[in-house]
């Protein structure tokens, strides 16, 4: 995710800047900037490592500033280029900006300032507002950034830096951190501690559209309509590998619980006036019409959420899906007809297997629509099209935000299929906006049973057999929940679809096995209810995971999992959330390195 560091004060700004951007290296970047007051601003970017950054100030060489603001970028709109790193300036050159997040209506204003003779550097979001701002500003920043802000929708942490105003440095944000340091020698703005932590514990933490006004001996906090606003001063106490973390012990945790905002960034900005809208899916109405089949092919958790996508594109659309595992179809010579597509599902877009059955799917002449998470990855790259899933980076091995935003993306998908091909009632088709709307709220709630679930694990920690059964896109669910166990906390665990139990995977069940019963699905819930008896019978332990309501799982399992309410094609994306809960902490009671699981990596770049 883009990182944002800030500085004005009595040291040197460049050297606080670059080591702020250091330390925010651990987030994954792409690519990073710096501006400074000297003459005048002063913009120096870079693609790639900071290393060329740094390599790139030193040949040009500079003078003392007391000001700047220093950005690294995780691309979002643009690939990852010089052109669209940050800082972006106005076209007066008067006015410098760094932004973390996403300008949901940026199309618009763009479109307004080309119209007033404005003329773009970069493909960003964020050179729309530093345009915007450019635009507005007659000579007080501070008006001017309220009114930028009453302008632009989304998500935005944002530094501003202005000419004219070499004193002063101003910041706002609004669904996207943004800390204000202070210090005798100095205040400071960063989108995380670490990048500041060295230089001060003492931090405003912005709410909502609050600007923080900043000059080297004070900060002023305003809100929108420019009444100051006090506020206390926080301490911390984190070490610096704590603070990386976000005070979480580990990436996981802190990537769980960035899912609801992974959803939000995946989901909203593509749902409008009731409406799925794919920006930059270029794919024609006939071509939509004519589709034969769809072969989603993928590794790992992005296999398992391919399942899902499975299930609710062959049910809204009524389009045979396939779905591969990509090192199996690169090899088995797949029938693809001109009129297929193949979906890629990756979160690194690097992925080795992947990657190769994208390039046989091409070869075939078949179109490929990915869902990437890193944009300019190789898969991105080498796509027809493709949709980001706008996760953030993700550090921990296992995932957990890039499966939750790779099943938002398939279920958006499908609302787009099905509408253009006319095979969802209106009813439905809100019904599913509806779902995909509420479901960072939802998921929001999910994990607050964190600490129920921390003392569910501690009663399963000793396991060394888990079964997870389930029905239809449950037994989808299943997979990905039996693999977070597997990854992270060394437990031997198999899902089965409940039906093939009788086959002979029953025979494994004894006195205390776990069996995770996954019964979302209200027409198979009862079937369900009947599986976990019949292994109950057999003495074992029977965790339940329901929709809120169904009671009568309680009847049967030992513990039960209840799950917001949602319809049956909805539901099951919810059993992931307390299942990725329950092995981290399984795997914390066993003293397993959850972030760095044993034999395993983030990303598998060879076959
Ligand atoms: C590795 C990771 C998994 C991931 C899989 C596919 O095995 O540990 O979490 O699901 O690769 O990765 P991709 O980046 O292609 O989604």
């Amino acid at each position: 995710m883009c990182g944002i560091v800030g500085y004005i004060g009595n040291k040197e700004a460049m050297p606080i800047l670059l080591g702020g951007l250091a330390k925010l290296e651990y987030r994954g970047y792409d690519s990073a900037g710096v501006s400074v007051f000297e003459d005048g601003i002063r913009t120096v970017k870079s693609q790639g490592r900071l290393t060329n950054l740094v390599e790139k100030i030193e040949t040009e060489g500079s003078s003392a500033s007391h000001i700047g603001i220093g950005h690294t970028r995780w691309a979002t709109h643009g690939e990852p280029s010089d052109r669209n790193s940050h800082p972006h300036n106005g076209q007066s050159g008067k006015i410098s900006l760094v932004h973390n997040g996403i300008i949901e209506n940026y199309l618009e204003i763009k479109k307004m300032l080309l119209d007033n003779g404005y003329i773009f550097q970069s493909e960003t979001d964020t050179e729309v507002v530093a345009q915007l701002f450019d635009f507005y500003y007659a000579g007080n920043p501070l008006e001017t950034l309220q009114k930028v802000i009453g302008e632009i929708r989304g998500a935005y942490a944002l530094g501003v830096l202005c000419s004219d105003h070499p004193d002063t440095l101003l910041a706002v944000r609004k669904d996207s951190p943004l800390l204000v340091g202070l210090s005798e020698d100095g205040n400071y703005i960063a989108s995380d501690a670490p990048a500041i932590l060295e230089h001060t514990r003492d931090y405003y933490l912005l709410n909502d559209n609050e600007i923080a006004y900043l000059t080297k001996d004070g900060v002023v906090l305003y809100d929108l309509v420019g009444n100051t606003i006090a506020k206390e001063i926080y301490h911390v106490d984190w070490d610096i590998a704590a603070a990386e973390k976000g005070g979480y012990d580990y990436f996981m945790m802190k990537e769980m619980m960035e899912q609801p905002e992974a959803l939000r960034k995946s989901i909203l900005p593509r749902l409008e006036n009731g409406e799925v809208k794919l920006d930059d899916f270029a794919m024609t109405k006939e071509e939509i019409a004519n589709l034969n089949r769809i072969h989603i092919v993928a590794c790992g958790s992005a296999w398992h959420a391919g399942i899902v996508g499975k299930y609710v594109i062959e049910e809204m659309c009524r389009i045979p899906v396939e779905v591969d595992i990509a090192s199996e179809f690169r090899y088995r010579n797949p029938i693809l007809n001109k009129n297929d597509l193949c979906i890629i599902l990756s979160q690194s877009g690097e992925t080795a297997d992947t990657l190769a059955a994208l390039r046989e799917a091409k070869k075939q002449g078949v179109k490929v629509l990915s869902i990437v998470n890193v944009v300019g990855s190789s898969i991105a790259r080498e796509s027809d099209y493709v949709l980001y899933t706008w996760a953030g980076p993700e550090i921990a091995v296992a995932t957990t935000k890039g499966y939750s935003t790779q099943l938002s993306v398939l279920y958006l998908v499908a609302m787009y299929f099905a509408k253009e091909r006319g095979t969802v009632s209106n009813e439905m088709y809100a019904l599913c906006e509806k779902e995909l709307e509420e479901m960072p709220e939802k998921a929001a709630k999910l994990l607050q049973l964190d600490a129920s679930l921390a003392e569910l694990a501690k009663e399963y920690a000793s396991c060394e057999d888990v079964f997870l059964i389930g029905r239809g896109i449950d037994y989808a669910a299943a997979m990905e929940s039996s693999l977070k166990l597997k990854e992270i906390s060394y437990i031997h665990s198999e899902a089965y679809a409940a039906g093939e139990l009788k086959h002979g995977t029953i025979s494994l069940v004894e006195e205390g096995t776990l069996v995770i019963a996954i019964a979302t699905q209200d027409t198979l819930f009862e079937k369900l209810v009947s599986n976990a008896k019949e292994v109950k019978a057999r003495g074992a332990r029977v965790i339940g995971i329901a929709p809120e309501g169904q009671t009568l799982m309680e009847e049967v399992a030992d513990q039960v999992i209840y799950l917001p309410k949602a319809h049956n094609l909805f539901a099951s994306s919810y059993v992931v959330l307390p299942m990725q809960l329950f092995a981290y902490y399984i795997a914390v009671e066993r003293g397993c390195d959850v972030d760095k699981p044993r034999n395993l990596a983030k990303s598998v770049t060879v076959e």
